[in-house]
């Protein structure tokens, strides 16, 4: 019984780091690529092909509210990014150029999971 218990509870923290990892892995593997995970240096503005993820993430944390509403939103954007949709800068539109969808290359569950980690994280 005793056992039995700590096999559950094992099981529990090892499916819950698997969670968070998730969010890091589907992001470095399909985001940080275009958008810069931390603080570009003055060299690497040079080359940026996209804003950088916090300055995203900040930025429509403060125009959406509260948790579900931002997830709600980046989920359905990544998938189907448009001018009319966007809630970001219409600069960085004008100077980067629309973001390709990621329809196709991640799953809606996917694209929640991302969008939940990068609310978590910054
Ligand atoms: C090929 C480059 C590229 C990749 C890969 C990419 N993005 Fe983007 N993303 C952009 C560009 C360019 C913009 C700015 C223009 C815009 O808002 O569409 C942007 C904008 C955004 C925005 C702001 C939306 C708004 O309100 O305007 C979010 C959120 C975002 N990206 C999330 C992601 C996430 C999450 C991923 C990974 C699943 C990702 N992006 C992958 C290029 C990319």
């Amino acid at each position: 019984m005793h056992l039995k218990r700590v096999a559950l509870m094992t099981a529990a923290v090892v499916s819950i780091g698997f969670a968070n990892m998730g969010g890091e892995k589907l992001l470095e593997k399909h985001c940080t690529s275009c958008h810069m995970a931390s603080n570009p240096t003055a060299e690497k503005v040079k080359h940026m092909v996209a804003p950088p993820m916090w300055g995203i993430v900040r930025h429509l944390k403060k125009r959406l509210k509260g948790k579900e509403e931002y997830i709600a939103f980046v989920s359905s954007y990544i998938m189907s990014p448009s001018k009319e949709n966007a809630r970001f800068t219409k600069e960085a539109i004008a100077r980067f150029g629309l973001m390709p969808s990621m329809k196709g290359t991640i799953t809606e569950k996917e694209a929640r999971i991302i969008a939940e980690y990068l609310y978590n994280t910054y």
